[in-house]
């Protein structure tokens, strides 16, 4: 049986603790500069069909360092962008490769090349899901203010594929999430529905993060809603994680952003930039949660 990491959901909550676990001892190894050599000859092959800084950069790193290689296929250099079947791509790449990495918009798509590839596939980000970004998220969280268990967490701004990561994340990792997203961006009723016991959903955006461990946006416009910048401005323009809003969340809270940010749009330049802000370990955690990742799908 093949495993994949396509929805956070598809490993048990033991397997993703055991991952962060893991991911930390990887990080404090990579530090004290001991060489781990556990990927030697083994190749991933990265497929991107949108932009990326952070995980082209922890997983081609994260390879490297484990001795193997990482290749960057992108859809303008590959058949899959001129047209030839995702399945066709699926069977051909998986057979030469040990691992495959893909970031497309269709989260179907991804699902569709798991089903024929013949080697492990993570979901690098698809409109649906990013749950190799939780997965930092949460190693992060731990490293910080320990167990993330029982605590609240605010989910502010667009219930794009991050919150629907995160709404899977309350149930993993058994945390309370308060949404506050504009009327008409909503996360999909479908995550609503099978999550309802883990989320709850609010209007203001003070009330959902009164007395909250954790703060996390993202951006208003993701990656292929450029032609929707402007609407989605004036629809989120009351959703900003500013200083009197994380005032209202318990003084030992966090703030956090997968990041690309956009300072004066969904946080003011004073909380992302402020001692509260975990961003940039979210974002160096990928490499190292990542590593434990590929162990764990490749051994
Ligand atoms: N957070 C994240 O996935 O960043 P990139 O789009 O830069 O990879
Ligand atoms: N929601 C954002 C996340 C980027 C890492 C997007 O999909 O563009």
């Amino acid at each position: 049986m093949i495993k994949h990491f396509i929805n956070l959901n598809d490993l048990s909550n033991y397997d993703l603790t055991q991952i962060i676990k893991q991911a930390i001892k990887l990080k404090e190894q990579y530090k004290s500069g001991k060489i781990n050599k556990a990927l030697e000859n083994k190749t991933l092959a990265m497929i991107f069909d949108k932009s990326s800084t952070r995980t082209r950069v922890s997983f081609e790193a994260g390879m490297t360092q484990l001795g193997g290689r990482a290749l960057f296929l992108s859809d303008k250099d590959i058949q899959l962008g001129r047209g030839e079947p995702i399945i066709d791509s699926a069977i051909v790449i998986s057979s030469m490769v040990d691992a495959i990495m893909i970031r497309v918009s269709s989260h179907e798509d991804i699902q569709t090349f798991s089903e024929h590839s013949s080697v492990p596939i993570i979901n690098a980000l698809s409109d649906e899901s990013h749950p190799c970004q939780l997965l930092a998220d949460m190693m992060t969280y731990q490293e910080y203010n320990g167990s993330i268990a029982n605590k609240t967490v605010a989910w502010i701004g667009d219930g794009n594929n991050m919150c629907h990561t995160y709404i899977q994340a309350a149930k993993s990792f058994n945390f309370k999430l308060n949404i506050a997203a504009p009327k008409n961006y909503q996360p999909n009723q479908s995550f609503i529905e099978k999550y309802a016991n883990h989320i709850h959903l609010f209007t203001d955006i003070k009330t959902a993060c009164k007395e909250v461990d954790l703060i996390v946006t993202d951006v208003w416009a993701s990656m292929g809603q450029e032609t929707e910048q402007i609407k989605r401005e004036i629809a989120f323009k009351d959703f900003q994680v500013d200083t009197v809003l994380m005032s209202k969340a318990k003084p030992t809270a966090v703030f956090m952003h997968c990041l690309p940010a956009h300072r004066g749009k969904e946080v003011s330049a004073n909380v992302i930039d402020s001692n509260q802000s975990l961003v940039w370990s979210e974002a160096e955690n990928r490499l190292h949660v990542q590593k434990a990742l590929l162990l764990y799908l490749l051994n």
